[in-house]
């Protein structure tokens, strides 16, 4: 039963990044972490954990110093979501990857009093998925 799960997780898994390699694997792991993050700081906030939004925050941040490095050109295809216009337009790119930085950041010193800077911090990936990602599986 329980193997029988795990086997139907894998195959899910596996489907959802559709066998992706190399960096544009290394991304998704990456971004999918960024999600798992959100929804760690999500749940913090709603228990008033301030130290797991710190946590959380600053692991995003690390992430997002690396985004511009893991979208080089000529990896803009299937199974990757990641749109083309990503170096047709490598500098509002890469300022949003840092916008990801400065409010993760921002939402990690303001732990306490997170909402504002929560709600900072998903409008960008909204903005960066809006422009630069397929729009698909939401
Ligand atoms: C600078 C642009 C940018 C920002 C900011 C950004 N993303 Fe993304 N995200 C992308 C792109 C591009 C993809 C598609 C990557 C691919 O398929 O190669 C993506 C994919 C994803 C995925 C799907 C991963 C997978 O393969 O299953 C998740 C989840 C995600 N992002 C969450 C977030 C969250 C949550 C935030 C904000 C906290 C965020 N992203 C901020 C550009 C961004």
């Amino acid at each position: 039963m329980k193997r029988t799960v795990l086997l139907l997780l894998a195959g899910f898994l596996l489907a959802a990044h559709g066998g992706a390699t190399g960096i544009v694997k290394q991304r998704m792991d990456a971004m999918v972490d960024i999600g798992r993050a959100t929804k760690t700081i999500r749940d913090a906030i709603r228990r008033s954990e301030p130290d797991a939004v710190r946590d959380a925050a600053a692991r995003i941040a690390g992430h997002a110093a690396e985004i511009p490095a893991l979208f080089p050109d000529g990896s803009f295809h299937h199974p990757s979501e990641a749109l083309p216009a990503i170096s047709a337009d490598r500098a509002a790119f890469d300022a949003l990857a840092a916008k990801l930085a400065a409010a993760a950041e921002k939402l990690a010193s303001n732990a306490d009093a997170p909402r504002e800077a929560a709600r900072r911090l998903v409008d960008t990936c909204k903005q960066c998925h809006t422009r630069f990602r397929l729009e698909k599986r939401r």
